[in-house]
């Protein structure tokens, strides 16, 4: 479900570098409220370790942890692709790993955006060799087309166009993480598609 929000111009400071809203802040809110409450019931006997990963995935790590009504855990892994600023080879490098023992734990992991589906494939792999009881993936966003690996989505936010998007979390250059929505980019910085 793609959400083409009109109305919701891009704040001042970021205009020049912005093209449309794809998913406004409040369509955001509501959708990240409904996943917590989908969360909450699904996983009601076993509360989940969230597994965030950073950095774009910080802002919807929070928002859904505190959506959540369970007393779940929350750790983040930091990860960092090979390939151009803006995608990835498939060739991930741990840059933070873990804090906690997967073993026979319920393990959801919560993913910014899935593109071509490669980092979250390695991911995948990578945690499910630690014997968790069950590993899923809540991702907010997934790219319309572009997967290059099927993936099984437990949870998806939202279906969006093949763009390059910032807001909410994903940056271009480490700017924009700190936008309410996500946005289109049309700025300076090269974005190889
Ligand atoms: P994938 O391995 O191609 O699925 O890429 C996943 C990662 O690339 C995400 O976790 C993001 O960090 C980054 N990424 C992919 N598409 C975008 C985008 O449109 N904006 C910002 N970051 C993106």
């Amino acid at each position: 479900m793609t959400n083409a929000g009109e109305g919701h111009a891009p704040p001042a400071w970021a205009a020049h570098a912005l093209g449309n809203v794809v998913v406004d802040g409040d369509t955001l809110a509501a959708r990240v409220a409904e996943l917590g409450r989908k969360i909450t019931e699904d996983y009601s006997t076993d509360p989940p370790l969230l597994v965030g990963v950073l950095k774009g995935a910080m802002l919807f790590m929070s928002d859904l942890a505190r959506s959540i009504e369970l007393p779940v855990e929350v750790d983040f892994m930091a990860v960092s692709s090979y390939g151009t600023a803006t995608s990835t080879s498939g060739v991930v490098r741990i840059v933070k790993d873990l804090d906690v023992d997967l073993k026979d734990r319920h393990v959801l992991v919560v993913e910014d955006i899935v593109d071509s589906g490669l980092t979250l494939n390695y991911l995948r792999r990578y945690l499910g060799a630690r014997g968790p009881a069950s590993l899923e993936v809540c991702a907010l966003l997934l790219k319309e087309g572009e997967q290059r690996v099927t993936q099984s989505l437990k949870y998806v936010g939202f279906t969006i166009p093949s763009t390059f998007v910032v807001g909410y979390g994903l940056d271009v250059g480490e700017r924009f993480r700190n936008l309410q929505g996500v946005y289109t980019y049309v700025g300076p910085e090269s974005v190889d598609q």
